[in-house]
């Protein structure tokens, strides 16, 4: 089978915004706590942070972290979670029938956050609260002093301002399993009005409005057009989540799902427009993909874990090399859509439908998808570059022309880099040639393959089978490339 990528470096899509490559830790199961933070285990620092997952999190370079939910943020009081720890309340979480001891919260965050060089997406809760709340936690984190939130984050040991600059309205607020789920009216007008009073606190902030929590929702569409029009001179971005799976067990249609992903970016990039052109703004709106990954393989699980425990084992989804091939087609669709994609968040980072998971009396260790998560957040940063591709395709279920190859090349002008990520859907080898119309390829820095393992192979905390090797069926040719894509391969090309 042969496929070919024509590239120039004078047509960009876009420069990529490195929140792409943003991640997300919610109060819920054992993300935070025995994920993140596990005071008494043997690596933990002085504040009780796990270091072993603080160097697994490093790896990963990831520049932005949504907090503190998710279903959990609509029940959550931010109060709760600041001031001296002895005297914070034992909650319920009702999102998840778990109990919440607060022992992590705003400054524990924000300190871990420091210790991994990200920043912090901060969520406010929209469900059980409203304005007043919403503004309050803007002041106490933003607001330089003065006044009775800025001092109240001085007393509590923060003399500076935490500086958040991104701020989510509310959580899947279309979906009726959220703790004070609204009418698209009723949120689009609680959004306007919150967002408003957030932004007279602090104008330099950007707020991400919900937008639908999957594009199966029977009242997607119309949700996105009614909260952006009550909303849309307040708001920065407008928030997408979708999760895959293959209960089927149907490897061809699963691997074709970033197809499903494609449609749902340029569904919502489209309703924005619109929404645009009939408020004659001059304003647009961009995408910020907060929830997007794999969560299928817990379900079953999951029905049976008893309610009203700390730290519960939820959503611990085992990944196997699969899903790490759709997650890499899950990347490249992002990077395809970074002139509108400018945040997107991997649900989640730690023990929670997470590239990392933790033992709570051992080790932490990285799941297959850790891997391409890694190859492109590291090394897909620059200015995407507009692929031309041809590639034989093949038909699903669910999908007419699954392009057998997957695809991108990004532009590291600093470095001076192109690198390439592809996927290899089909079972056969392909002879993959990339030509290069304005410039001349010298030679492959890197070519870093996964491929070669049982489709269903995992990594467990003993074995971290499922990783990348390095390949060199490669040929540097006439200033473009001939390379071999392994059956069923994630690949990475570094060039030069
Ligand atoms: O990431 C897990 C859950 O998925 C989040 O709490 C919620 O926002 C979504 O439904």
């Amino acid at each position: 089978m042969e496929s070919k990528l024509i590239i120039s470096k004078r047509f960009e899509i876009s420069e990529i915004d490195p929140r792409i490559y943003g991640s997300f830790i919610e109060h819920m199961g054992r993300a935070v706590y025995e994920g993140i933070y596990q005071p008494g285990h043997p690596s933990a620092n002085e504040q009780g942070f796990r270091q072993d997952v603080i160097e697994l999190v490093k790896e990963l370079n990831i520049p932005l972290i949504r907090y503190p939910g998710g279903n959990f943020l609509s029940g959550y009081n931010w109060e709760d979670g600041v001031g001296p720890k002895e005297q914070r309340p034992k909650r319920l979480d009702l999102a998840w029938r778990s109990l919440e001891t607060n022992e992590v919260g705003m400054h524990e965050f924000a300190n871990w956050i420091e210790l991994i060089d990200s920043q912090i997406n901060m969520a406010v809760n929209l469900g059980t609260r409203g304005i007043d709340e919403a503004r309050n936690l803007v002041e106490y984190c933003n607001f330089e002093g003065g006044t009775y939130w800025s001092e109240q984050r001085k007393q509590h040991g923060q003399e500076k301002p935490f500086g958040i600059k991104t701020w989510c309205l509310g959580n899947e607020m279309d979906g009726p399993w959220q703790i004070g789920h609204k009418t698209a009216d009723e949120y689009g007008r609680l959004a306007e009005e919150a967002g408003k009073a957030m932004k007279l606190v602090d104008d330099s902030i950007e707020l991400v409005l919900c937008g639908s929590s999957s594009s199966h929702m029977p009242t997607f569409g119309d949700w996105e057009l009614t909260v952006l029009d009550h909303a849309y001179d307040q708001i920065d971005y407008l928030s997408l989540h979708q999760y895959y799976g293959n209960p089927d067990d149907d490897l061809e249609n699963y691997l074709a799902r970033s197809l499903d992903m494609e449609e749902f970016i340029q569904g919502v990039v489209a309703i924005c427009d619109s929404v645009k052109a009939k408020k004659h703004s001059k304003k647009q709106i961009n995408l910020s993909f907060d929830e997007w990954n794999i969560w299928y393989h817990s379900n079953e699980h999951d029905e049976q874990v008893k309610p009203w425990q700390v730290a519960p084992p939820l959503l611990e989804d085992h990944y196997n090399f699969e899903d790490a091939l759709l997650l890499g087609c899950l990347l490249i669709t992002l990077l395809k859509h970074s002139d509108r994609v400018k945040i997107a968040c991997l649900a989640q980072l730690v023990n929670v439908i997470a590239p990392i998971m933790t033992e709570a009396e051992g080790k932490a260790w990285r799941q297959t998808i850790f891997y391409p998560f890694m190859h492109v957040s590291n090394y897909g940063r620059g200015t995407v570059l507009t692929p031309i591709i041809d590639a034989p395709t093949y038909k699903t279920k669910d999908f007419d022309a699954v392009p057998y190859l997957e695809t991108i090349a990004v532009l590291n002008k600093e470095k001076n880099e192109v690198i390439i990520f592809a996927v290899n859907r089909g079972k056969e080898t392909m002879k993959f040639s990339v030509e290069t119309t304005d410039f001349a390829i010298k030679k492959i820095i890197e070519f870093t393959e996964m491929t070669d393992f049982d489709i269903k192979e995992t990594n467990t905390a003993d074995k971290e089978r499922v990783k990348p090797k390095y390949s060199d069926r490669y040929e540097v040719t006439d200033g473009g490339l001939s390379i071999e894509l392994a059956p069923l391969s994630w690949n990475m090309i570094r060039c030069e």
